[in-house]
């Protein structure tokens, strides 16, 4: 993880190794402050034989306010290369992770849901970011500080310098038992501040859903239980932290008395003078900060260890679908052919979704493909332009393998109106250029016009300028699925595969599209996936679908004829309870 994580500081390795080299120049110039003023007292105000002396003290006093201000340099120009480096590495994860995930595959997007992947995105950066911060900045500093205040303190006293050392084994087995208590408390927090981001970004999406069933007061319960329990575990995590300062306190003040009784024996006797006891105390402040700043440092990094991890693995998951080495950029017709295909989502767990097909498909051909919810009918059609990769078998299209096509022409090529489809925020003329990103605003009408989008645009006050909301709220079902379809058509595709794609639009304007489409593009070949009978039945031929094998495929007449799943859902269709919303029109 560490490893995986370290590559991507990249262009900010500079400030990487500048930042703890200032941090450490701040820390010796800052420990040399106190020996000064141990000088000061002892040579300026106490030397000369008690007399003082002036010069020296003014000299001191220079050499201090020069160091002062090195220290003050040094410090900041620590920090600036902190955050350089810190938010560099930040966006860098960000970036990396986010073309990272363009690059996958369905099956790679399979792996993780929409909200981990967010909660990758953002709260995990800013943990791993700040931590990195804090390692470059504290990691190095508050170590050596402490060892370079701990040798100064010996070379100015021993007997007050093991005072400090039993002081800093006593602070650090106390901090070390606080923090490993709390850090167990903190990464069960993390934990549930997951579950909380989940549930909110779930209901959030789904507001109208939650809406539509009455359930804002379940989830509004749900929320605040989630809520609650990172309540009970921050505090529980506090309680054990909060001992921190009262260890603290005691730790210091106990060491001041015994700095104070022992160090007022020795100066008594002549051992130590006060120049030197005023430097030891200021050591002892500063060693014993910096050792309750390393239990922080090691909190932090702990805690952010959690979201280092689950940034790597976004960042290690490769795609599942590589182009080949030599990748085919032309497809040289519709055709399709399925041989012996064997799949499934997960790749050696047993159950296949689709068995044994095999289908041989010809250039230009409309196909029908109907079959119960389940029976693996968009599984079928992903697999044309490798969304998926087969187990077992092969795909061919254009009568090339599709492993052997470069992936961005054969997806070109292949065009798909997803079952479950999106638009996304902009106008009506940038969604449809998601098709082609180079067409003419004719061409994109031309194109609405075979989807029978026209219409509606068209009424739209702004018309093809009118502004999509995220996600296309504010269009209704059909008329997102019209849209869909035209954005599609841009493409200019050899293969077009509708997944009950128009399955929110009235049967007489989904007769319509079918119609307009077969004068207009009667080369390209075309799987229409529905539900009704009534889009399929005037296809060249039809592909019944049945748990994941192909039961039938022929004409309408021949199934009609032969096929006992086809008739059932003819007559289910056609006889007295048929598709009511025939009567409805054209106009929605
Ligand atoms: N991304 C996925 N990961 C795992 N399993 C999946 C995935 N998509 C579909 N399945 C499973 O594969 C089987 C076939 O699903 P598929 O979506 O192909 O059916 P379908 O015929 O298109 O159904 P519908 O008519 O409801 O759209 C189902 O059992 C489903 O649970
Ligand atoms: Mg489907």
């Amino acid at each position: 993880m560490f490893r995986t994580l370290a590559k991507h500081v990249k262009n900010y390795k500079l400030a990487s190794v500048l930042t703890p080299l200032f941090m450490v120049l701040e820390v010796i110039f800052e420990t040399i402050i106190p020996l000064c003023m141990g000088w000061i007292v002892k040579y300026g105000i106490e030397g000369n034989d008690g007399a003082g002396d002036m010069d020296y003290i003014l000299k001191m006093g220079g050499i201090m306010t020069v160091l002062v201000i090195l220290a003050f340099i040094s410090g900041i120009l620590g920090a600036a290369f902190g955050s350089i480096a810190s938010c560099g590495l930040g966006k860098n994860l960000r970036k990396d992770m986010y073309s990272n995930i363009q690059s996958f595959s369905f099956s790679n997007i399979d792996k993780f849901s929409t909200s981990g992947l967010i909660t990758r995105l953002t709260t995990d950066v800013t943990n791993v970011q700040n931590a990195y911060q804090m390692l470059l900045r504290m990691a190095f500093r508050a170590p050596v500080s402490m060892i370079f205040a701990l040798v100064m303190s010996f070379l100015v006293s021993v007997k007050i310098a093991l005072i400090y050392l039993a002081a800093v084994i006593f602070l650090g087995i106390g901090l070390s038992i606080i923090m490993i208590n709390a850090r167990k408390y903190f990464s069960r927090v993390f934990e549930k501040y997951d579950d909380l981001n989940e549930t909110i970004q779930e209901n959030v999406n789904a507001i109208r859903v939650v809406k539509a069933f009455v359930r804002e007061d379940y989830e509004s319960e749900e929320l605040k239980k989630a809520a609650g329990n990172i309540y009970k575990m921050f505090v529980k995590a506090e309680n054990v932290v909060i001992w921190n300062s009262p260890l603290m306190q005691f730790t210091m003040f106990g060491t001041m008395l015994l700095i104070s009784w022992v160090g007022a024996h020795l100066v008594v006797s002549h051992e130590l003078d006060t120049g030197d006891l005023l430097t030891l105390f200021t050591y002892c402040l500063n060693i014993l900060g910096n050792l309750m700043m390393l239990s922080f440092v090691f909190v932090m990094l702990t805690l952010s260890a959690a979201s280092g991890r689950r940034i790597a693995e976004v960042l290690d998951e490769k795609t599942e679908l590589e182009n080949p080495p030599e990748p085919v950029y032309d497809v040289k017709d519709g055709s399709v052919e399925f041989k012996n295909v064997n799949f499934s989502y997960k790749k050696g767990t047993g159950k296949n979704v689709l068995n044994n097909i095999n289908l041989n498909i010809k250039s230009g051909e409309t196909i029908g493909i109907i079959g119960g919810t389940g029976s693996a009918k968009s599984s079928l059609v992903s697999l044309i332009n490798r969304l998926y990769d087969v187990n077992e078998g092969e795909v061919l299209v254009g009568g090339l393998n599709v492993k052997e096509y470069d992936m961005e022409s054969l997806r070109n090529q292949v065009s798909v109106v997803l079952q479950k489809n999106v638009l996304f925020a902009g106008s009506v003329l940038d969604n449809l250029r998601w098709g082609n990103p180079d067409a003419t605003e004719e061409e994109c009408i031309e194109a609405c016009k075979l989807a029978c989008a026209d219409d509606f645009i068209s009424a739209f006050p702004e018309g093809y300028n009118t502004k999509i909301e995220q996600g296309g709220t504010n269009v209704s079902g059909g008329q997102k699925q019209r849209i869909c379809i035209a954005r599609a058509l841009l493409k200019k595709p050899k293969i077009l595969i509708f997944d009950d794609s128009t399955s929110a639009v009235d049967t007489a304007t989904d007769a319509r599209i079918r119609k307009s489409l077969k004068e207009a593009i009667p080369g390209t070949t075309r799987f229409i996936i529905a539900q009704r009978i009534s889009s399929v039945q005037d296809a060249d031929r039809i592909i019944v679908m049945e748990n994941g094998e192909v039961n039938g495929f022929g004409t309408h007449d021949e199934l009609l004829a032969n096929n006992a799943i086809y008739k059932e859902v003819f007559e289910s269709q056609t006889g007295a309870n048929a598709d009511f919303d025939e009567s409805k029109g054209g106009a929605n």
